[in-house]
């Protein structure tokens, strides 16, 4: 089994646990569906679980610049005969009217310049994708009279970093600490206007810190595949506080459940909702797992804390969720973090051409500002 049918498998093996209720299955069967972002972290196995829902008579169209890997190409995507792969950008009128021309039925907007760092690094440039680019984006959904517009936001970027746990999602803070989180932020209210504005049918999906297969590696990204590939490697792993930080990991195929069911309950048309796993793991906790499972004998480097990461703690309420849209995550931290491994053993020699630690270009890297 090749690489690509053995993540088609996973997607698949994970839904037939699932069990999507029938009527969700005919729902999506014939749909045509615009995935932005789809050759990312988590658009790359949406858009597997897109294409089985689809079917032959429907298509997923990916939309994606292919920005968030060094070297442009898009491996990612897996060659299902029903996707559409397009090398574009959100921001581009001449790429949003190629894409529109396939008669879209609903859009799952991911495309983001990921992630914190990166915006503090670029701010102007994060505003210009994460705002002006989902702006237009919107618009052209609008045009196109789309069902459904479903959003990926970010917990991070909602609830500022001294609100009580877990995170519900009544809970609102203006003292947000990097640019993307005020452009996630941001991208919320853009679905609300054109939800009141002209009727738009909007879902806004709050997701905490995913892991999973599909994530390369790099300055920029998160720090699960940051530590495993230290870890492949036998370097030590740079620990940013104290190590009894902790996130709310949640494994990808999770998110994607949740976004599948997103798009069909109508309960969750105008809403906003967490999507996590709905529980707390220490960093050091998880960085020990990965030296057990990689047998690596690095020690820990500890630094000091970046300057917007002010959270010392995230976990997530998933009861809304839960009660709208019947979401239900159901992997294990420990099963859902050897996927990952695996995913990283399949893919080595690609994973580390296409990591990207360039120094200097990430002023957490410089100076931890
Ligand atoms: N990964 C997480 O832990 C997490 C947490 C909260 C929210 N989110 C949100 O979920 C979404 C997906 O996250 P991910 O981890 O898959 O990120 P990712 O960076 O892996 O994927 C985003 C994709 O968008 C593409 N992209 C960037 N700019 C673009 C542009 N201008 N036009 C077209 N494509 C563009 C990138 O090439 C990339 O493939 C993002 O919107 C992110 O903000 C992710």
């Amino acid at each position: 089994m090749n690489t690509y049918e053995k993540r088609a498998e996973w997607v698949r093996d994970y839904f037939k646990k699932v069990k999507p209720e029938p009527k969700l299955i005919s729902y999506y069967k014939g749909k045509n569906i615009l995935v932005t972002g789809g050759a990312g972290a988590i658009g790359s196995n949406l858009i597997i679980a897109l294409s089985d829902l689809v079917g032959e008579k429907g298509k997923v169209v990916v939309l994606d610049n292919l920005s968030s890997i060094k070297i442009k190409n898009s491996w990612n995507i897996t060659p299902l005969s029903n996707i559409l792969f397009v090398e574009g950008d959100i921001r581009s009128d001449v790429d949003l009217k190629r894409i529109f021309k396939e008669d879209i039925d609903l859009v799952f907007h991911l495309a983001a310049f990921f992630a914190n760092q990166n915006s503090v690094d670029y701010t102007e440039l994060s505003a210009e994708v994460d705002v002006i680019g989902m702006i237009r984006l919107l618009e052209y959904s609008r045009l196109a009279k789309i069902e459904r517009f479903i959003y990926a936001s970010s917990g991070c970027a909602i609830y500022g970093s001294y609100a009580k746990m877990p995170l519900q999602e009544d809970f609102v803070s203006m003292h947000l600490t990097t640019p993307y989180q005020i452009n996630k932020m941001t991208g919320e209210m853009y679905c609300n206007f054109f939800a009141h504005h002209y009727d738009m049918k909007a879902v806004n999906c709050r997701f905490f810190n995913s892991y999973g297969p599909g994530e390369v590696p790099g300055q920029y990204r998160n720090v699960i595949p940051n530590f495993i590939y230290w870890s492949m490697k036998g370097k030590p792993l740079p620990i940013t506080g104290t190590g009894s930080e902790t996130r709310d990991f949640t494994y990808v195929l999770d998110l994607v459940q949740g976004l599948v069911k997103a798009g069909y309950y109508k309960e969750a048309v105008g809403e906003n909702f967490n999507l996590a796993a709905g529980k707390e793991i220490s960093i050091i906790d998880m960085a020990n797992l990965v030296k057990k499972i990689t047998g690596s004998g690095a020690p820990f480097l500890y630094k000091p804390r970046r300057k917007w990461d002010t959270k010392p703690r995230l976990l997530a309420s998933i009861k809304k969720a839960k009660k709208l849209i019947g979401y239900e995550p159901i992997v294990k931290f420990e099963d859902g973090f050897m996927k990952n491994i695996e995913w990283f053993q399949d893919n080595w020699d690609l994973i580390e051409k296409l990591a990207d630690f360039t120094p200097g270009m990430s002023s957490a890297v410089r100076n931890g500002k």
